[in-house]
Parts: structure tokens; C-alpha cells; sequence
């Protein structure tokens, strides 16, 4: 039986000291060994904190580390950090794949002093990016272009957390003017900003100009967010460090912007209706999407806002395919064997929460 009546408590012979570092190992003077287990509980302990106020760490001259205490005159080998060691419990980096949710990418994240801007935030992966941010304490803002559609899906995540602090604004990105118009009242707020995430987006759908005269998907899915950030960049290098999030698509590699002798022809991007064919039109606006932040992250990454662009994953079941009955069949298809929009936007969540782990938040 043990004679001793604590768990922590060493059996005969054993002695407990520690390394320069801190780590605590145990030394067996019977067997002249030593191991970093404690022998009994088989823990790992380090020293938590730095020596007491008045102390010094210094080497004797057989090279053994011993402490000082200067202020009452004293030597000794023991460690008085010691007194106060933790545990070392080794926490496995976690892995994430396609069917983490972002929920699980946030668990235990307090994002209460971050403030996070979404385009398209209320419907699909937007939506639920929204939601998973807000219920982790962020200030979040849907950018919409319907008020009556962001309102409620504002009030549906605030109807899961009354403390969710969500709110949306008017901004359509088919309209210059409005996307000037939304960046001037979001300042006005005076709020920081922090995560940007251009995910509004529109496919398949019939051959349109804007009000600016502008093909409408390669104006909502990319030049009215190029637009919106130019108008909100100062804002984002302020509130430093800060991130852009740009939700693209793989289908971008189904296209390029080239002419026929190989030169970039921007009359492909805002092309007459005789020559436009809706998911070429998609692809190619995905395709700026990522040409768009790879140079965004190269201007602004030295101020401290980084770009990034993402790929959600492929034929997600959200409100994407509603404008063509052959996209919504297809996508009814592929339902069951996709990821779900929770999973989705883990990957968006899992870009911005690359940048919160990065600044230590
Ligand atoms: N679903 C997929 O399989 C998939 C695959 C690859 C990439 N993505 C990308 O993921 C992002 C989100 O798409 P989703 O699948 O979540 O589609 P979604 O459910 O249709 O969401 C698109 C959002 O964009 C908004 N929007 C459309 N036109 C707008 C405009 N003129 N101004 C402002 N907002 C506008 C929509 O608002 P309303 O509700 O008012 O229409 C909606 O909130 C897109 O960038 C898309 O390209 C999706």
C-alpha cells in the first residue's frame, strides 16, 4: 500500500525539480533516473508564470541551475515556480474537412469585438455565415438587396440568440450608385470593420444590363464588390487587422478572359446579348473574383488586410440555381451527394477565423 495520502504526493526516493524552461521532471534517487512523468499520476506538469518577484535563475559552477533570492539572501535548487505548476495537456490540432460546419470551425470563439460585412448575407452560404459569426458574439451586417429579405433573415438568427447582434442594410451591387450610397451609411455608423466577405452572387440567369449599362451577372458577382471595397478600403486598413473574403467559384477554370490571339479582352466581361451564355458569363465573373483578390492581397497585405478567395463547394442546394428550371433540376440531382450549406460556409468561416487565429484574438 502507498504511504503517502495525496495523489500528488511523490513515494520515497523520488524528487521533483525542473529545467531551465520550466518543465518539471521527476528524479528517482534509488534508481538514479529520471522521467518527465509524475510517478504515480503519470501527468506532465510545467511551471506556470514567470519567478517570483526579487529572484533570478543562474547556473552553479558544476552546471546545475539554482535560484536566487535576492531579496532575503538565499539560494536553493528548488524551483519556487513549483509551488505553481499546471498540467500539460496536450491539445490536438484540430482537423477540419468538407463536412465540418462552421459552427464547429467557431466553438469557442468570443468574436464580440469584431465587425464582419456580407454581401448576399440573407439567403444560402451568406446566410448561414451570417448566422455562425453573430451567434459567436460578432457585430454583423447583411448587405441585401432586398431590406424586407434582410430583415427577416436578421430576425431569424436573432429569434436563436436575442443577444445576436445583426443587422441589414440596403445594397445593390447590380447599382454603382447604390453600392456608393450603402458604403457612405455603413461609414456613417462609425463602426470598424473588420471581415469583409463579397459572397452575393447571381447564375444563370437571362441576358441584362445594369442601370451603369453593364452585363448584370458579371456586375453583381464582381464589379459592384470591386467597387464596394474600393469604397470601403480606408476603413479596412483602420481597423487593421483586417480581412477580405471573396466567395468564387471552381468553375472559373472553365473559362479564361483571352481573345483568340491570346491577349486579355475585357469586351468578354460585359458582353452584348447575341454572344452572352449565362454560365460562361458566371465563370468568367468567378474568374475576376480570384484575379480581384490575389492583387487586393498583394496591395493591402503590407497595411495588414489580407484577401483571400474561396470555394465553397460545388453544387450546393441553396437559392443559386432559381433562375434556370435545367440549373435547379441538376442541382436537385446532386442534392444528396453535396455538402450542405452549413458545411458550405465553413470554409468561408474558416478563412476568417485563419486571420483571427493569426493575430492571436
Ligand atoms: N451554391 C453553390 O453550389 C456554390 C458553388 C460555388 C460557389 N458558390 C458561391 O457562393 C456564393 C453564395 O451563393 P449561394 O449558393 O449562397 O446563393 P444564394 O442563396 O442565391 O445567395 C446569393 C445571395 O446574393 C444576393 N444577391 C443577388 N443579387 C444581388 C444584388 N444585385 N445585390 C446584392 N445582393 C445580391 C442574393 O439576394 P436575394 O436573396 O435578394 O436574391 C442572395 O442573398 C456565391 O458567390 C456563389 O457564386 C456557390
Amino acid at each position: 500500500m502507498d504511504d503517502t495520502d495525496s495523489e500528488d504526493e511523490l513515494p520515497p526516493g523520488w524528487e521533483e525539480r525542473s529545467t531551465k524552461d520550466g518543465w518539471v521532471y521527476y528524479a528517482n534517487h534509488d534508481d538514479m533516473k529520471t522521467q518527465w512523468e509524475h510517478p504515480k499520476t503519470g501527468k506532465k506538469k510545467r511551471c506556470a508564470g514567470d519567478l517570483p518577484y526579487g529572484w533570478e535563475q543562474e547556473t552553479d559552477e558544476k552546471g546545475q541551475v539554482i535560484y536566487v533570492d535576492h531579496i532575503n539572501k538565499r539560494r536553493t535548487y528548488f524551483d519556487p515556480r513549483q509551488a505553481f505548476t499546471v498540467e500539460d495537456v496536450v491539445v490536438k490540432p484540430k482537423r477540419y474537412d468538407g463536412n465540418t460546419a462552421a459552427l464547429e470551425i467557431l466553438q469557442g470563439r468570443d468574436l464580440s469585438d469584431r465587425v464582419v460585412l456580407i454581401t448576399g448575407g440573407n439567403s444560402g452560404i451568406g446566410f448561414e455565415t451570417a448566422r455562425s459569426l453573430a451567434l459567436h458574439g460578432a457585430h454583423v451586417i447583411l448587405a441585401c438587396r432586398n431590406l424586407t429579405r434582410g430583415n427577416k433573415a436578421a430576425s431569424l438568427i436573432q429569434d436563436e440568440w436575442h443577444k445576436a447582434r445583426v443587422e441589414a442594410m440596403m445594397c445593390d451591387l447590380a447599382s454603382l450608385r447604390s453600392v456608393r450610397e450603402f458604403a457612405e451609411a455603413f461609414k456613417a455608423k462609425k463602426l470598424p470593420l473588420h471581415i469583409l466577405v463579397c459572397n452575393a452572387a447571381v447564375c444563370s440567369q437571362p441576358w441584362s444590363l445594369t442601370e451603369d449599362g453593364v452585363e448584370s451577372t458579371f456586375q453583381i458577382c464582381h464589379l459592384g464588390h470591386f467597387l464596394l471595397v474600393q469604397c470601403l478600403e480606408d476603413l479596412l486598413r483602420l481597423s487593421a487587422p483586417a480581412r477580405v473574403v471573396v466567395v468564387s467559384s471552381e468553375s472559373h477554370r472553365f473559362t479564361d478572359l483571352n481573345d483568340s490571339c491570346g491577349k486579355v479582352d475585357l469586351a468578354l466581361l460585359s458582353p452584348p446579348q447575341k454572344s452572352y451564355w449565362s454560365m460562361l458569363a458566371y465563370n468568367r465573373a468567378k474568374l475576376c473574383n480570384i484575379l480581384f483578390s490575389n492583387e487586393l492581397h498583394r496591395r493591402l497585405s503590407p497595411h495588414g488586410v489580407t484577401s483571400n478567395v474561396v470555394h465553397p463547394g460545388n453544387m450546393m442546394y441553396t437559392a443559386i440555381h432559381r433562375s434556370w428550371w435545367l440549373m435547379t433540376f441538376l442541382f436537385t440531382l446532386a442534392r444528396p451527394f453535396t455538402k450542405s450549406m452549413v458545411s458550405g460556409h465553413s470554409a468561408c468561416v474558416g478563412l476568417e477565423m485563419e486571420l483571427l487565429c493569426c493575430y492571436g484574438c
